[in-house]
């Protein structure tokens, strides 16, 4: 329906005809996706429309109820370590006391399948990684006194130590101010062009990625669609993908808002 695209075994993620059912309801069906090594796409999408969902299917923690999910060309499993996730809405306790640094490490310990790794090699590892996000300043600090910009630092570290080639991340930018959430896209970009990881990142507003993303995914109205921003993010199309009107108006200083929505959420924050 929506333009399928030719499925290779070299994708980073490839679903075809793919549906998902949960509880007894149907939360989109027919998907077609195939994201490309080394891409960056942002997922967007009104409340309740299954981007946590989808990434859920990516990890294997969700069955399809139809149709094919690849990963790197296989089929999914659970604990790949090929493929780094952030959940949605993880938050430290203020008076959590472990390192930020040993959360980090977490990553590498956590993974009991593993082969071990000497200590000396984890410590290098887990060291590279707090650099590479910028993190080497308050690496030694207690995670639960970090800022919230600080704390997604971390936590893209953790994902990324066991050498992840892809990064899942759901709503990574949710409570961070403008600044923070374009230093963190900012970051993931360069992440991507740096190490050749592919990301895929749950985002609720389009505007502070926009710079950095090279494709998005619009999951509404039980279906999935890919393709460049200004491809995507249009009247017509969204108007399609909701089976209702939706409006795509563009402000002054080029910022997207999405407006009349059926869903009962606003999806940018000058709607509040
Ligand atoms: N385990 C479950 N059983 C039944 N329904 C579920 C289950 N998990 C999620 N759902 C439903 O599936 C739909 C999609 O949920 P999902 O969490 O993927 O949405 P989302 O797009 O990530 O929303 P949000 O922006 O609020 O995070 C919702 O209607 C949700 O209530
Ligand atoms: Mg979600």
């Amino acid at each position: 329906m929506w333009g399928s695209v030719a499925v290779g075994n070299s994708s980073a993620v490839a679903l075809e005809g793919a549906s998902v059912s949960l509880g007894g309801h149907l939360v989109w069906r027919d998907a077609d996706l195939e994201v490309a090594a080394g891409e960056f796409v942002a997922v967007l999408g009104p409340n309740g429309a299954g981007k946590s969902t989808l990434l859920k299917a990516l990890l294997g923690v969700v069955p399809l109820s139809a149709g094919t999910v690849r990963v790197f060309g296989r089929p999914v499993r659970r604990g790949n370590d090929e493929v780094g996730y952030l959940p949605q809405r993880r938050r430290f306790d203020p008076d959590l006391r472990i390192r930020a640094l040993d959360l980090v490490r977490l990553g590498l310990d956590g993974d009991r399948l593993g082969v071990p790794l000497p200590s000396r090699t984890k410590e290098d590892r887990v060291r590279r990684m707090i650099e590479l996000v910028g993190a080497s300043a308050y690496a030694e600090r207690p995670i639960g006194e970090l800022s919230g910009g600080e704390q997604q630092r971390i936590l893209i570290a953790q994902a990324l130590v066991t050498g992840a080639r892809m990064l899942m991340l759901d709503e990574p930018l949710e409570s961070l101010d403008l600044n923070n959430q374009q230093a963190i896209s900012d970051l993931i970009r360069s992440i991507c062009e740096r190490q050749g990881v592919t990301v895929l990142l749950v985002a609720h507003d389009v505007n502070p990625i926009l710079p950095f993303v090279d494709r998005v995914v619009y999951v509404a109205g039980g279906h999935v669609l890919c393709g460049k921003p200004e491809e995507v993010i249009r009247t017509e199309t969204l108007t399609r993908l909701y089976g209702a009107p939706v409006e795509v108006l563009k402000t002054s200083d080029g910022r997207l808002i999405v407006v009349g929505q059926h869903e009962p959420v606003s999806y940018h924050p000058v709607d509040h």
